[in-house]
């Protein structure tokens, strides 16, 4: 275990089981549907590549990218950096793939820019889901696990930039939080 990390909340193995099960959802939902997995960068790159993986139907990649943090744990304003071209939106079935649904700010924010965009339908797939977190009514039509609120960081996800290369999901220890910088990893 990373010497920052105060507890691990979902193990390796623990993760390749939830993702199963939600790889198994979501390709019945699309079977014979053309469809676009749309990663949010950068938190989502671990869980989308371990997701597509497990869907065996055909489907298409994008990327965009956007970011409601700052350095910090709290929530700040939406910045969207890139986004697909027109032709990768227009008239396509979106499925938009995120690390965590936390206030829903994000995802509520994008699919309504996607929408606008010409897409034709918008869902959304999240690795972690924290309801209690909530400040604008957005479900996800497919999450592969609950968590409670607390700041997680490990398997795409980040703390100031760092852990996202960890292979399980951990909260850190109080220190991290309090110090100027997190630790190496
Ligand atoms: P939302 O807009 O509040 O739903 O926030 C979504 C984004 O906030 C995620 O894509 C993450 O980048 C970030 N975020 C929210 N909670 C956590 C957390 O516990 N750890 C790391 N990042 C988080
Ligand atoms: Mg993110």
């Amino acid at each position: 275990m990373h010497a920052d990390v105060d507890r691990i909340l979902f193990s390796e193995s623990e993760i390749v089981a939830g993702i199963d099960r939600v790889a198994r959802e979501v390709t019945r939902a699309y079977t014979g549907r053309d469809f676009t997995v749309v990663s949010v960068l950068k938190g989502s790159c671990v869980f989308a590549s371990d997701l597509i993986r497990r869907i065996p139907i055909p489907l298409e990649l994008a990327f965009l990218a956007a970011s409601s943090y700052g350095d910090g744990t709290e929530a700040g304003r939406l910045e969207v950096n890139f986004f697909p071209t027109g032709n990768e939106i227009e008239g396509r079935n979106l499925l938009l793939v995120d690390d965590i649904l936390d206030t829903g700010r994000t995802l509520h924010a994008l699919k309504h820019e996607l929408a606008l965009r010409g897409a034709a339908e918008v869902r959304t797939c999240v690795f972690l889901d924290k309801p209690s977190r909530r400040a604008v009514p957005l479900q996800a039509d497919f999450r592969a696990f609950e968590v409670e609120n607390l700041f997680v960081v490990g398997y795409g996800l980040d703390f100031a930039g760092r852990y996202r290369n960890l292979p399980y999901v951990a909260s850190l220890r109080e220190a991290i939080y309090a110090a100027p910088k997190p630790g190496p990893v």
